[in-house]
């Protein structure tokens, strides 16, 4: 029997999911939803819940490696114009939970909107950012919400105050629920200022990372008062490759593949790059990125 007999979303069955992540790797998904409205997607998590489903929620794809046969179960893309409007309110911005990060950012400091300039560059969707509370040395995107709108598993619909979530260095209390939609709280400013700052955190970010290279960002979080960048560097590992994937040359903790690379090549540069960090440093890396 078809899990999404009926359904009213649009649903894919062996979905290639390779060329919805910034890796372009690993292989399909079972089923792939793209619900049309909030009642759609309580309806098809109703279903992957009555039929014991495994749920993924796919934002920008930019921080998820897909392993090479692919995910069994449901991938949940909030890819619907409903799910990514963006609208303005004084110092506040209201962002669907399916929205663009860089349009978001961009947006902000073309209106003059201050806080999340240091956020320049990063790829993903809202909730996703959200979820692993995205940023870097000078931001993270969690300190500027006023609340977040989810929907757990069972179809409930809540709203959390920013009391009532947890952001964390590139982790938050989110967990599971779904990202519906955000409001954020930022500084009214002058665009003369904040845009030019968005653009020398554009800049500084593509002089230091493999920006044009393929890749899913930062592999590893940096341990506390460390960069993982500097560990695997000093460790020598810069270029250290297994088929089509190597760790970059402009930045450490990136992996970079080739066309004909396999999620297994990455799985293989990450496994040898944290035994040797290991090894050499006695730091045990934790993956910043997620592997389905
Ligand atoms: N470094 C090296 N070799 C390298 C890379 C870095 O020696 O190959 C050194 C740098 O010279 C610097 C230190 O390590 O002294 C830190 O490097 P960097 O300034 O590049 O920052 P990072 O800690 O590696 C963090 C975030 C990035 C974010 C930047 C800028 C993490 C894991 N990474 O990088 O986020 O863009 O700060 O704010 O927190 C991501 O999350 O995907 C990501 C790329």
């Amino acid at each position: 029997m078809n899990s999404f007999n009926g359904f009213k979303g649009r649903v894919d069955a062996d979905a290639p999911l390779a060329d919805l992540t910034w890796f372009k790797l690993g292989g399909p998904a079972r089923w792939l939803v793209s619900p049309g409205s909030r009642q759609e997607l309580r309806d098809a998590l109703r279903r992957c819940a009555d039929h014991d489903l495994i749920v993924k929620v796919l934002g920008g794809g930019a921080n998820v490696l897909i392993r090479d046969d692919g995910v069994d179960g449901v991938v949940v893309r909030l890819d619907d114009p409903v799910f990514s409007d963006i609208r303005f309110d004084g110092p506040c911005v209201d962002a669907g939970g399916g929205a663009d990060l860089m349009k978001l950012t961009h947006a902000c400091a073309r209106r003059g909107l201050s806080g999340l300039e240091p956020l320049a560059g990063i790829p993903g969707s809202v909730g996703g950012a959200l979820r692993q509370n995205a940023g870097g040395r000078d931001a993270e995107f969690g300190s500027f919400v006023e609340h977040v709108v989810v929907i757990d598993k069972t179809g409930c619909v809540e709203q959390l105050t920013r009391d009532e979530l947890h952001f964390g260095y590139r982790s938050s209390s989110i967990g599971d629920r779904i990202v519906l939609a955000a409001r954020l709280r930022l500084t009214l400013a002058d665009p003369e200022i904040t845009l030019p700052t968005y653009r020398r955190y554009w800049s500084e970010k593509r002089r230091s990372q493999p920006m044009s290279e393929r890749s899913a960002g930062c592999v590893f979080k940096n341990p506390p008062g460390r960069s993982a960048g500097a560990l695997i560097d000093a460790a020598g590992l810069k270029g250290f490759a297994v088929g089509g994937a190597s760790v970059s040359n402009r930045h450490a903790n990136f992996i970079v593949t080739n066309p004909g690379a396999t999620s297994a090549d990455v799985l293989a540069v990450i496994d040898h790059v944290r035994n040797v960090v290991g090894r050499e440093s006695g730091v045990d890396l934790e993956l910043e990125i997620e592997v389905w």
